[in-house]
């Protein structure tokens, strides 16, 4: 067992063996005792091919050390056992030793630039296999890192392949392990061994839940090391694409080298611009936790001397940071977390850039200063950066300066301004609406913001409407609001006329019951943002508008208050006409709301008002549906004149007044109110009603104030039918008693008919011809009846004269009896006087109408004259004391009219002529 007795050949077959054993002590003994045929690279060879791969390199590192240092020392006592090789012959041993089949200490697929030196290849080679056989590269740093310090191509392979795939695999996302061996990832480029790298980036890591700073760890831990050294944009192939690669210009600039070196990075930022797409989360970590390219880990692999130098150093910031900016762009989610995020990257690059400091968004929100000076970058022409080119260097929008920064920070405040309520707007947005200032595209986004506030609008309180009335302001100027009013705002708002926003904020206002906000903002206070015009114009549509959408009509509540409300609040704003009809509608609408109206099954609501065709039916409405409705004649008749005065009556209804009358007679007679229904006839008729059929204008009513443009034609149909309804009533058992007959005419029957033929001459007097007829037959059948009436009454005083005073009874009728005589007798000598027969008025009708136009005055004097020179207490149904001139006067007047009418209506009869200038 002496050493000089090995052989070279046994000497090999030896190490063979205890490598094979992993017996590191015998091998390391054979080495020292046989340095000559045992030298350093068929040891390596050895190792290579038969150590197993799965053995802890810590038991032979040390080994390695000395054969690298080149010292072996001899331990004592060290016996080698070489029994193994006892009785083998030195031919035999020689052919085993071929047998070996020794790998070389090259690599395959070795890359050029690589380490040279013998140990750097074996150790690469030896980490390779350990990776191929065992996959247990976490082997592999205790292999190489005692070894680093002799050969920087070693520490940069290291550094940039073992370290970055061990980490990904066994450190940072176990579960996600790469499915790729150490060769196959040398051999990636860029592009290839970033996506391999960040494959885990920003995903759930269900190892461990708290991953929220991993982001800023892979950049640091995978793609810091993967990027180590100058000579890996020449080892790796660069990929060559549009806009990823570097620009064709770049040979002529001054900084193309730097940009050569740094290509590689410009994969990363590419890789940061597709998270803001689609991640943006895991972007804004990336950049909350990570310093950019000069923030790496290296493990402690490296040595500091390598570390980027300046000019790549401020080169790589100033791309990152114009990534960074790119990206807050292309999020293109508009929540408020994303909007943070994207201030959060603002707040970051404000600060590497030395400029002041942001504050939060909702401070920012809620401060909204002036956005300082934009220069020139707030241009049509740079809406194209939002397009494409992000990275480019002429894109102004990401190029990281002042002016950047502070167009972002503004967009930011309006995306968030937005997006608060519940509007989301994405930074780009707000970018298109700021730089193409396209009105259309502004005016939908103001729409939504302000149908936001509507909606929330009756819950909030006059802070929150100046709030929200000053946020939108900032966004049409940005806080340069009074420079130019005329021109325009440089806001997202900007291109809506600063009129129209005003105006729409006091219509928003004013539908929201900020009515006293309202009215301090834009009539009291001293900055007067609207003009009177403006004011006046748009104060009654919103009136108008509370009214529209009232659900009752009582005007101390809901939203004919508020139309009430806007009305006083703004009197010194609006033009007096438009303020007394706004006024007028309340009133009248009030008015109504105190009666049960039901209209097409549903409750009445004041818009039916506003828009009804016929608003006077509504009275007619009011009639049917409550009991002795029609007793308030004087309020309907009020109502119809407020209606007229809101102007909602239309010329044609010029009769208003008569038709109001006329309903409330006809209300009163299906309710066999009959006294009610006479004195409507008497006095109100009789004082309002018109000729159905004149065809001139009577001068009392021409040019007379606010009625100046009635039309020629006013048809009054109403009167006369009313009349004539109440002319044909007759009484019956459900008839409404007098109150009080004591003094009126002793026989009720005769005083009906009286009345009835009040009414009917009343009727003949507006009646158009065709009506005539039935009018004189109706009048002729109450003549003949009260005739009748009359002569049993004659019979029956007759009949009680001659019973005798001596049955009379004691008390009222004593005094009632000479009374009553009186009356009849009144009546009677009427009778006796005038025995009004047709025929009587026909003979007297032709001998006026000889004299043609005097008959004509009475018709159309009717109305003003007549009605006039009546008193009201004349007819009032208690008129038994003059009865008798009454009635005198009655035949009179039924002269006058029959004289014009009759013989236009009923000269047929009598075969008279046509008079002139009546039809
Ligand atoms: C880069 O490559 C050159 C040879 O191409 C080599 O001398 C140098 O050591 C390498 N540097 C590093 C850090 O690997
Ligand atoms: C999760 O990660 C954190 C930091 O990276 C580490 O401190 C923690 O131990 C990990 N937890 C688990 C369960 O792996
Ligand atoms: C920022 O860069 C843009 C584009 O290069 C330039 O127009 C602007 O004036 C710069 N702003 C500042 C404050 O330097
Ligand atoms: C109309 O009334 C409804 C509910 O009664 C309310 O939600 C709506 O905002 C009102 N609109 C206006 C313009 O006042
Ligand atoms: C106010 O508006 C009404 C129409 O809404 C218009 O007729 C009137 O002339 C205006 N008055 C003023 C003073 O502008
Ligand atoms: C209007 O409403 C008030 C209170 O709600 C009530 O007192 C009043 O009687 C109502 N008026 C009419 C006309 O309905
Ligand atoms: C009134 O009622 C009585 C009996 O109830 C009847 O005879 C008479 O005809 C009725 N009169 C009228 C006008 O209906």
């Amino acid at each position: 067992m002496a050493r000089s007795n090995t052989s070279a050949a046994k000497a090999i077959l030896l190490a063979a063996h205890f490598a094979g054993n992993t017996d590191i002590t015998s091998l390391r003994n054979l080495i020292s005792q046989n340095r000559k045929p045992l030298r350093i690279e068929i040891v390596l060879r050895i190792l290579l091919s038969h150590l197993p791969e799965s053995l802890d390199p810590s038991k032979y590192v040390p080994l390695l050390q000395e054969l690298a240092e080149g010292e072996i020392p001899a331990t004592q006592d060290a016996e080698v056992d070489t029994s193994i090789l006892d009785g083998v012959a030195e031919g035999d041993a020689s052919r085993r030793v071929k047998k070996l089949h020794l790998l070389p200490v090259t690599w395959p697929n070795a890359q050029e630039g690589g380490p040279k030196d013998l140990l750097s290849r074996f150790l690469i080679h030896r980490s390779m296999r350990i990776d191929q056989y065992t996959g247990m590269i976490d082997l592999i740093p205790k292999l190489i890192s005692p070894f680093v310090q002799y050969s920087p191509g070693l520490r940069t392979w290291m550094i940039t392949t073992v370290l970055p795939l061990l980490r990904f695999s066994y450190e940072y996302h176990p579960n996600e392990r790469a499915m790729t061996t150490i060769v196959a990832f040398e051999q990636m480029d860029d592009q290839a061994g970033l996506s391999l790298l960040l494959s885990g980036t920003g995903k759930p890591d269900s190892a461990n839940e708290s991953n929220e700073h991993t982001v800023g760890r892979d950049l640091r831990g995978l793609v810091g090391p993967w990027m180590y050294s100058d000579n890996r944009s020449k080892r790796r192939k660069l990929r060559t694409e549009p806009n990823l690669s570097i620009p064709e210009t770049i040979a002529q600039e001054p900084n193309a080298a730097d940009k050569q070196r740094c290509a590689s990075w410009e994969e990363v930022f590419n890789w940061m611009i597709a998270q803001s797409r689609t991640s943006w989360k895991t972007l804004v970590q990336a950049i909350e936790q990570w310093d950019g390219p000069g923030d790496v880990d290296l493990g402690g692999y490296e040595d500091s001397a390598v570390l980027l130098d300046e000019d790549d150093q401020q080169y790589l910031e100033q791309r990152y940071a114009r990534t960074a900016l790119a990206c807050a762009y292309l999020v293109p989610e508009a929540s408020l977390e994303a909007l943070s995020g994207i201030n959060a990257i603002l707040t970051r690059f404000i600060a590497l850039l030395d400029l002041d400091k942001v504050s939060t968004l909702e401070a920012a929100g809620a401060i909204l200063s002036p956005v300082a000076n934009l220069n020139n970058v707030l241009s049509v022409k740079n809406a194209a950066f939002l397009k494409s080119g992000f990275l480019d260097d002429e894109n102004v929008l990401t190029t990281p300066n002042e002016t950047s920064l502070r167009l972002l920070h503004a967009l930011l405040i309006s995306a968030y301004i937005f997006t608060k309520e519940g509007t989301g707007l994405s930074i780009r947005k707000a970018a298109e609406l700021a730089l193409l200032q396209q009105e259309l595209e502004q005016r939908k986004e103001f729409k939504r913001l302000i149908s936001v506030h509507n909606n929330r609008g009756l819950k909030s309180d006059d802070r929150y409407w100046t709030r929200a009335r000053h946020e939108i302001l900032w966004l049409h100027h940005w806080g340069d609001g009074d420079a130019r009013v005329n021109e325009g705002g440089r806001g997202v708002l900007g291109k809506i006329p600063k009129e129209e926003i005003e105006v729409t904020l006091l219509q928003t206002l004013l539908s929201n019951n900020r009515v006293t906000l309202a009215q301090s903002i834009y009539q009291n206070s001293p900055d007067k943002p609207l003009s009177q015009k403006a004011l006046n114009d748009t104060l009654p549509g919103a009136a108008m508008e509370a009214y529209d959408n009232a659900t009752n009509g009582n005007m101390t509540r809901g939203g004919v208050k508020r139309c009430y409300d806007i009305l006083k609040a703004f009197s010194q704003s609006l033009d007096s006409f438009s303020a007394s009809q706004i006024e007028e509608l309340v009133k009248v609408t009030h008015e109504i709301s105190a009666y049960r109206l039901v209209i097409k099954k549903e409750p009445f609501k004041p818009v039916v008002l506003r828009v009804h065709s016929d608003p006077i039916s509504l009275i007619g409405m009011i009639l049917d549906q409550n009991e002795r409705a029609y007793t308030h004649v004087r309020d309907f008749m009020s109502m119809a004149k407020q209606m007229d005065k809101a102007g909602l009556i239309k010329k044609d209804q010029a009769t208003y007044l008569e038709r109001v009358i006329s309903m409330c007679i006809d209300a009163a007679l299906a309710n066999d109110d009959y006294e009610t229904a006479y004195s409507y006839v008497m006095t109100r008729l009789s004082n309002v009603a018109g000729p159905s059929r004149s065809n001139q204008v009577s001068p009392s009513r021409n040019n007379s104030g606010l009625k100046a443009e009635k039309p020629a034609m006013i048809l009054d149909d109403w009167s006369w039918k009313a009349a004539l309804q109440a002319g044909k009533y007759r009484r019956n058992n459900n008839t409404v008693k007098p109150t009080h007959i004591g003094t009126a005419s002793g026989n009720i029957e005769i005083r009906h008919l009286q009345q009835r033929m009040d009414c009917l001459s009343l009727a003949l007097r507006f009646a158009p011809s065709s009506a005539l007829q039935e009018i004189l037959n109706a009048y002729r059948r109450c003549e003949e009846e009260l005739e009748t009436k009359m002569r049993e009454e004659e019979e029956e005083e007759a009949a009680w004269d001659e019973q005798g005073d001596d049955q009379l009874m004691p008390g009222v009728f004593v005094t009632d009896v000479p009374k009553r005589k009186l009356e009849s007798a009144s009546a009677s000598g009427t009778a006796e006087e005038a025995p009004m027969s047709l025929f009587d008025l026909s003979r007297a009708s032709m001998a006026r109408a000889s004299s043609g136009l005097a008959a004509l005055n009475v018709l159309q004097g009717s109305k003003g004259t007549d009605a006039k020179e009546r008193p009201e207490a004349q007819s009032s149904g208690d008129g038994g004391g003059d009865i008798g001139a009454s009635r005198a006067r009655k035949r009179d007047q039924l002269m006058n009219a029959a004289t014009g009418t009759l013989a236009g209506g009923l000269g047929w009869v009598l075969g008279a002529p046509q008079p002139r200038g009546v039809d």
